[in-house]
């Protein structure tokens, strides 16, 4: 962790405040470089009270992101958020982070955006990421998996997502095969899953993704109005991003660990529990073919199992699925 990183942690876990000689002494620094420390964080917005009597109190946190900030808050996680990044702009998070992949970084890297100039989305589409409205991010993975079973990432990601929603928010988010969350039927995040692989392993993986968090519904692009939404929209409040941003990573975390201990089965029955797909007829359109059936389950990879309405049971494992009515 960075000198700023111990510093906001230590003020998170003494809410009434801490000395600046405990902080020095638990720094192993000064206690002018501690106030320089201070100082530095107040330019960047932390509202840091001091007084004689209470020491250094944490009073506000900007609503920008900070890679420090998000560390202190995450803590110590086994994979997930080791080594945390933000830009205020970039082109795509999940191209910052195929970078590392390709220079040999280790995974568990996030890359997070305030926004995105090219922001993208499944099957080529755009994805709108304004500044400091939403959380756009990308983490970087490297699970020694067979190809066939990268969908598993963007099962748990889903999951993950969902219960950081709920236990920030107290909203309970749909999901919709693969990989979009659903609020009141409307959008309110998606996944996009990359990966480079070998023919039996993947090599890395990038799970890129974009949660509308305090948008107005105005501030949509009109061909959104009606079909996406935001946390804030849903809350009827503002939500905190980083708070946000920590839950989603903590959770992944967590559930990135039951892969690697062979628990899929278990995080795969919440998915399909919170899977609106199952059980609705759907079209499918995978390229320029086009099926349509019922959604009957989601087999142990986590792709989608259609009965067709030839019934015959097709494995799905990409493409656009449509619910319909
Ligand atoms: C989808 O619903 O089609 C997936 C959207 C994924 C968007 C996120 S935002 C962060 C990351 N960087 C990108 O360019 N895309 C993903």
């Amino acid at each position: 962790m960075t000198t700023d990183a111990k510093i906001l942690s230590a003020l998170r876990a003494n809410p009434d405040g801490v000395s600046g000689a405990q902080l020095a002494d638990q720094l192993a620094i000064s206690r002018a470089a501690i106030w320089a420390r201070m100082d530095e964080l107040r330019k960047v917005g932390y509202d840091i009270e001091a007084s004689p009597h209470f020491g250094y109190k944490l009073v506000s946190s900007p609503d920008a992101l900070h890679a420090d900030d998000l560390l202190a808050r995450l803590g110590k996680t086994k994979v997930i958020g080791r080594d945390i990044q933000v830009f205020e702009q970039t082109t795509s998070t999940n191209d910052v982070v195929e970078k590392l992949a390709r220079d040999g970084v280790r995974e568990g890297a996030v890359v997070f955006a305030e926004s995105q100039t090219k922001g993208r989305g499944r099957l080529g589409r755009k994805w709108s990421s304004p500044t400091r409205k939403g959380l756009w991010f990308s983490v970087l993975l490297r699970p020694g998996l067979p190809p066939q079973e990268a969908t598993q990432l963007t099962v748990i990601s889903a999951t993950a997502l969902r219960r950081a929603i709920k236990s920030v928010t107290g909203l309970s988010a749909e999901i919709k095969w693969p990989n979009d969350l659903l609020l009141g039927g409307k959008k309110v995040a998606g996944i996009l899953t990359e990966m480079s692989a070998e023919v039996d392993c993947v090599r890395h993986i990038i799970i890129g993704i974009g949660l509308d968090v305090n948008q107005d519904a105005d501030e949509f692009p009109p061909e959104l109005h009606r079909i996406a939404t935001s946390l804030k929209i849903e809350a009827g409040e503002e939500i905190s991003r980083a708070e946000l941003a920590t839950e989603i990573l903590r959770e992944l975390d967590t559930e990135y660990a039951h892969i690697g201990a062979g628990n899929f089965p278990e995080v795969a029955d919440e998915w399909e529990a919170a899977c609106v797909t199952i059980g609705r007829n759907v079209t499918v359109h995978i390229g320029d073919r086009k099926l349509r059936g019922r959604a009957e389950s989601l087999d142990d990879d986590g792709a989608l199992l259609v009965r067709t309405e030839h019934g015959h049971l097709e494995r799905i494992t990409g493409g656009d699925v449509i619910l319909e009515k």
